[in-house]
């Protein structure tokens, strides 16, 4: 291994076991940051992951000319007021998908927006036409021009809109800029994923007047005047999930504490089809899901679909539980057309994989073996992770910055579950 890039080195075949405390959502962090500056006044962030996305959220406001501070225990206050730059340079959004989320607040504050095309996971060719459609409902001209998205209006007017594709970036998107917007907004086939609602919660305490979020039609009505506020962020329902399966797949007696038990419906359900022993409980204080496991899962089918459905970003951590279950799993992606980047992956460890089109057919066997492994993007990495933990012998994971962008402590939090894992390099 060059001693050059981070990577995490994995002895597999050991149980997770004991409690883990999850943090706040990725998705609604990377949404709530960009839409704090329609305020023009300034908030509070609390709850934040301490996570790459968020840093570099962080570096992105500042270049704009807001002032920023972020610290993990104290969170991230932001001050819009000074903000003279209404551009996103491709060399910051290119690691991450959701700078896209400054056209919609940039153009609803200051009726002015640069954003070069997105990054983020490469795991189809997701495009913004329907952030575009919004955009441009709402009275914007905009234009792509050497791969930067140029938008501007004098004034944005609320529209009737209807979504081709359920959208969770385009839901969010058209909603922060339709919070400035003359008029009402309604947006058909909306998204419904928690980060959405989320957003919405967090926008109507800044004033701003969002109704319907969790269901397919979301009305907002725009107004002049938001104010700043004091947000904390939900949990991160996919961290929770990943540390579910992961704690399932080494056979294991794990506490998931911090947890909003509605988020987690479809992946607490897939796991005890497969034979998992899944409970919810509270404390008191904060609501958990304990899962405990002894023998190998069970084969079970999986399709991904929109909230609430089952989830997209837990397909590729399932797929790694599923490699060792007794008998044959089918895995339809139906949300990217290309998120089986981890298929080969799992394949040298001696998984049993055949893949048709968008359905992975996976052949449960023993066990995986150890083996060097690359992630190509952050839940691939997830997945090859939780098949390390697996495998007998010792893994090797390179390119972990993917893994660094949306989990929080991840090496930390599995070791204390006694993992035994290195960050290495
Ligand atoms: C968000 O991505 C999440 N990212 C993804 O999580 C998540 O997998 C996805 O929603 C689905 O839940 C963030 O929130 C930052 P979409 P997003 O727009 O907004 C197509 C992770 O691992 N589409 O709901 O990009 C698109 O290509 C990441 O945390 C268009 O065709 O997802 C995809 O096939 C990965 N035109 C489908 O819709 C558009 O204008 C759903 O994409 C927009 C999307």
């Amino acid at each position: 291994m060059s001693g050059i890039e981070p990577y995490f080195k994995i002895n597999g075949g050991r149980r997770l076991e004991g409690e883990v405390t999850i943090g706040g959502a990725k998705n609604a962090a990377v949404a709530v940051i960009p839409a704090s500056i329609l305020a023009g006044a300034p908030c509070r962030l609390e709850n934040l992951p301490k996570i790459e996305d968020v840093y570099t959220l962080k570096d992105i406001l500042s270049s704009m000319g807001a002032d920023v501070d972020f610290s993990p225990d104290r969170g991230m206050n932001i001050d819009p007021r000074e903000i003279d730059n209404f551009s996103v340079t491709f060399d910051m959004a290119s690691s991450l998908r959701a700078s896209y989320y400054f056209l919609g607040s940039l153009l609803g504050r200051y009726g002015h927006a640069e954003i070069a095309l997105p990054g983020g996971c490469s795991i189809g060719s997701r495009p913004i036409d329907q952030h575009i459609k919004g955009m441009r409902a709402l009275g914007a001209d905009v234009v792509i021009e050497r791969g930067i998205v140029k938008a501007k209006a004098k004034k944005l007017v609320g529209s009737e809109i209807y979504l081709d594709i359920v959208s969770v970036g385009a839901t969010i998107n058209i909603m922060l800029a339709a919070c400035r917007a003359e008029g009402t907004t309604t947006i058909n086939n909306a998204a419904k994923e928690p980060h959405v609602v989320e957003t919405a919660n967090f926008l109507n305490m800044m004033g701003a007047s969002v109704k319907g979020a969790g269901t397919d039609v979301i009305r907002i009505n725009g107004t002049n005047e938001l104010h700043g506020c004091t947000y904390s962020i939900i949990p991160d329902q996919i961290e929770a999930g990943t540390f579910m399966i992961a704690a399932a797949a080494t056979r294991g007696d794990v506490i998931i504490k911090n947890v909003i038990p509605t988020h987690l419906e479809a992946i607490c359900a897939k796991l005890m089809e497969c034979g998992v022993s899944v409970t919810q409980g509270d404390d008191g204080r904060e609501f958990f899901i304990h899962i405990k496991s002894d023998s190998r899962p069970r084969a079970v089918n999986i399709k991904t679909l929109p909230y609430p459905g089952f989830p997209t970003d837990l397909q590729q951590p399932m797929m790694a539980l599923l490699c060792t279950a007794r008998g044959n799993s089918f895995i339809v992606e139906n949300i990217f057309e290309e998120r089986f980047n981890h298929v080969a992956e799992l394949r040298r460890m001696g998984a049993n994989i055949t893949l048709n089109g968008r359905t992975a057919m996976v052949e449960g066997i023993d066990t995986l073996v150890g083996v060097p492994l690359r992630a190509t993007d952050l839940r691939a990495g997830a997945a090859l992770i939780i098949a390390a933990l697996m495998a007998e012998g010792e893994s090797t994971i390179s390119n972990i910055r993917y893994v660094d962008r949306g989990y929080e402590y991840f090496e930390y939090k599995l070791r204390a579950l006694g993992a035994d894992i290195q960050r290495m390099g």
